[in-house]
């Protein structure tokens, strides 16, 4: 079976066709439209500004998706869009394309959490190596870090969540205000390793040695892991003090060895996620580990994330980089599991800005 999917929940517009065959998902064409350019100039995603350029891109791309994979509309069985969450505009735009294609196509149409597509993009492995309910998943992107028990493909069950901000949030805005340029998570991520690496001396062990090294104590920053025996995070503390350290450098006319504190930072955040996800595994024995999202791109946390899992002797999945950020292939995975549980959208299928009950 062909899935044809579209994604326009934030800055980026997709379309994508994968196929569903023997078990197994194949990518044949996963288009991505960036606004990234466009929204760089405001710091941020600019949400009416997205809206417009979703809609001058996705006719255009969906024409590239089915060209790229080779196929016509008529050998799609399947229509997938995210419908939540995200910016409402620019979720309204992919609905509404979808909903157009499903009725004059006659194909039948579902739509997808976009969370939950996100996990999905570790689906997509053409080898077929791919995580098997239950098994904990972790989201972590720009507007989410929560973590679920996937029961089976189709139901996540919340066990952690943040309280205030996201993970990615907090590297693009304390990113922005060191001058990385929005979004500023590669950029974050690339610092840190210089600042890793100028606190150790070491350039490939330097994370597991960074703690004990000097430069470590040389900030004070606060974990965003919430001590109160839930599975929970807090963001917006780690980042209010992070903005008040950085004041006080401007304030004092100090220069800010701006690479070893990025690595503070990051260490900070990752270790939450790492402290948390260990518990996660320790509470659901014998789970594998999914990860996905934006963050999910994040040199550090990988290679933390891969110890761990290795020290629980249990299976890390984790996407390539490419499929980490927004695209539409993760949309079509989870529409497909969606699709076959037996959910079905028609004419009425609304967006909405908020989170589903997983
Ligand atoms: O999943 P995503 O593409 O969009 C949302 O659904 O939010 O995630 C975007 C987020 C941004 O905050 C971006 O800065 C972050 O992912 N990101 C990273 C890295 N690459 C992207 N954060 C940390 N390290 C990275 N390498
Ligand atoms: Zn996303």
């Amino acid at each position: 079976m062909y899935i044809m999917a579209f994604e326009s929940s934030c800055d980026e517009t997709s379309a994508a066709v994968v196929e569903y065959k023997d078990g197994k998902f194949t990518v044949k064409s996963n288009i991505v439209a960036s606004q990234i350019e466009t929204h760089r100039l405001y710091g941020g995603v600019v949400p009416e500004i997205a809206s417009r350029a979703h809609t001058e891109a996705i006719s255009k791309i969906s024409y590239e998706a089915l060209a790229e994979a080779e196929i016509s509309p008529r050998d799609v069985g399947l229509i997938a869009v995210t419908a939540n969450p995200g910016l409402i505009g620019a979720l309204l735009v992919g609905v509404n394309f979808a909903k157009a294609l499903a009725a004059a196509w006659s194909i039948p149409l579902v739509g997808v959490d976009h969370i939950k597509g996100h996990i999905a993009a570790c689906y997509l492995d053409a080898d077929g190596n791919v995580p098997k309910p239950p098994y904990v998943a972790l989201a972590t992107s720009g507007g989410h870090t929560a973590i679920y028990k996937a029961e089976s493909y189709t139901v996540m069950r919340p066990i952690g969540t943040t309280r205030d901000d996201a993970i990615g949030e907090s590297f693009d805005k304390i990113g922005r205000i060191i001058g990385i340029p929005y979004p500023a998570g590669a950029g974050f991520d690339a610092l840190s390793r210089e600042g890793f690496i100028e606190a150790t001396g070491d350039s490939e062990e330097f994370y597991s040695k960074y703690r004990r090294s000097a430069a470590f104590g040389e900030f004070n920053l606060p974990s965003p892991a919430l001590r109160d025996g839930s599975l929970d995070f807090s963001f917006s503390g780690l980042k209010t003090a992070a903005i008040n350290l950085l004041h006080r450098y401007e304030q004092n006319g100090e220069e800010l060895p701006r690479a070893r504190f990025a690595a503070r930072y990051t260490y900070e955040a990752v270790e939450a996620v790492a402290q948390k996800i260990d518990e996660a595994l320790r509470r659901n024995p014998g789970c594998d580990l999914a990860v996905a999202g934006g963050v999910a791109a994040n040199s550090h946390l990988r290679k933390r994330l891969s110890e761990l899992t290795a020290s629980h002797g249990v299976k890390l999945f984790i996407p390539p980089i490419k499929l980490c950020a927004d695209n539409a292939a993760m949309i079509a995975a989870q529409g497909y599991y969606d699709f076959v549980s037996g959910k079905r959208a028609d004419s009425s299928l609304n967006a909405s800005a908020l989170d589903s009950e997983c």
